[in-house]
């Protein structure tokens, strides 16, 4: 007799998201007597199958273009990127079967360049000098040189990027916190994860309050944050959101960075140790307010991709 198996187990799209939110507690002891009512939780990212957030972001933009029949029968995917959408959109390109074309900086980490290969996709190099933005002004001139052979992604105007987070971030730091979050902490890259996750928070409860973080400067170490004022502004980003904004000068980053792995056993990226530098700022004022609170921030990738830089080996 022939049986029918349903198909058991995941896709690539259902293995994206859910991620587990992490107790950051050993940061906060040192508030005293009110220590347990500072909590930092930290969505720990890194266990997306691409290893970032933007698995999510990326998905969200591909699935989109595929039901759309703008990607696929040929048509390959375009994008700048610094790195971790790359790697996503590349993850997802070999998993569906459509090319992947990639324009970023040539300075991205050695990591990063070694993944992307692994996944087989193309990559159009820029020069580091024009950072991101040099990436995204090349991306732009392959689609209009070449309008039939790629669908531009474009993650920095896309609104899939900030409605992937809508739907899935936002809703999973709700359930995970059983609605006690009171704040919202998270870097600027192309803004998709602020934007799509304050909103959602908002709606179900205006009163947490969302603070966004970028670097204090235009040449920074914080690989995958934009310093605003500088840079090419993504057209989905809308400033009106925050509530606050906190800038980072790159050495408390890496500072923290050091400090999460030695002293709490947690190997962070960059960009995760600057957003937790940046909800130590938030708990603080809190604590110094008399205030509970349960800060909740993105960390968007591990150490990883990170683990050939300089700044591990310093001493505090
Ligand atoms: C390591 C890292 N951190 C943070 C971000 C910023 O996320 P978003 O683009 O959603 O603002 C990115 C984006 O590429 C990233 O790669």
């Amino acid at each position: 007799m022939i049986t029918t198996v349903k198909p058991l187990g995941s896709t690539i799209f259902e293995r994206i998201g859910n991620t587990p939110l992490i107790r950051l507690d050993g940061l906060t002891a040192h508030f005293g007597g009110s220590a347990s009512d500072i909590q930092i939780l930290g969505k720990a990212e890194w266990a997306n199958p691409g290893g970032s957030v933007k698995d999510r972001a990326a998905s969200g933009i591909v699935s989109d273009a595929l039901n759309r029949g703008l990607l696929g029968n040929g048509k390959g995917l375009l994008d700048a990127t610094s790195g971790n959408t790359g790697i996503a959109y590349a993850m997802l390109g070999a998993a569906l079967n459509f090319p992947v074309t990639l324009c970023m900086p040539s300075n991205v980490s050695p990591e990063r360049k070694k993944y992307l290969a692994a996944y087989g996709a193309n990559i159009v190099w820029t020069s580091p000098a024009d950072g991101s933005d040099g990436a995204i002004r090349k991306a732009r001139e392959l689609v209009a040189a070449e309008p039939d052979r790629y669908f531009y992604a474009d993650q920095y105007s896309n609104d899939e990027n900030w409605r992937a987070h809508y739907r899935t971030t936002a809703n999973e730091i709700w359930k995970q916190t059983d609605g006690q979050i009171t704040h919202f902490v998270a870097g600027l890259g192309t803004s998709g994860t602020f934007m799509g996750t304050t909103r959602r928070l908002k709606e179900l409860n205006p009163a947490i309050r969302c603070i966004s973080m970028q670097p204090d400067s235009a040449f920074n170490g914080l690989e995958g944050l934009k310093h605003m004022a500088t840079a090419i502004v993504p057209r989905i980003y809308d400033p009106t959101l925050a509530d606050a904004n906190i800038d980072m000068d790159t050495e408390v980053a890496y500072k923290m960075a050091r400090t999460l792995g030695r002293q709490h056993g947690i190997l962070v990226g960059i960009s995760a140790a600057a957003v937790v530098a940046a909800s130590l700022q938030v708990a603080e004022q809190e604590a110094h307010a008399g205030r509970d609170a349960v800060i909740v921030t993105i960390l968007p990738d591990s150490a990883e991709k990170y683990m050939s830089d300089r700044f591990w080996q310093e001493q505090d």
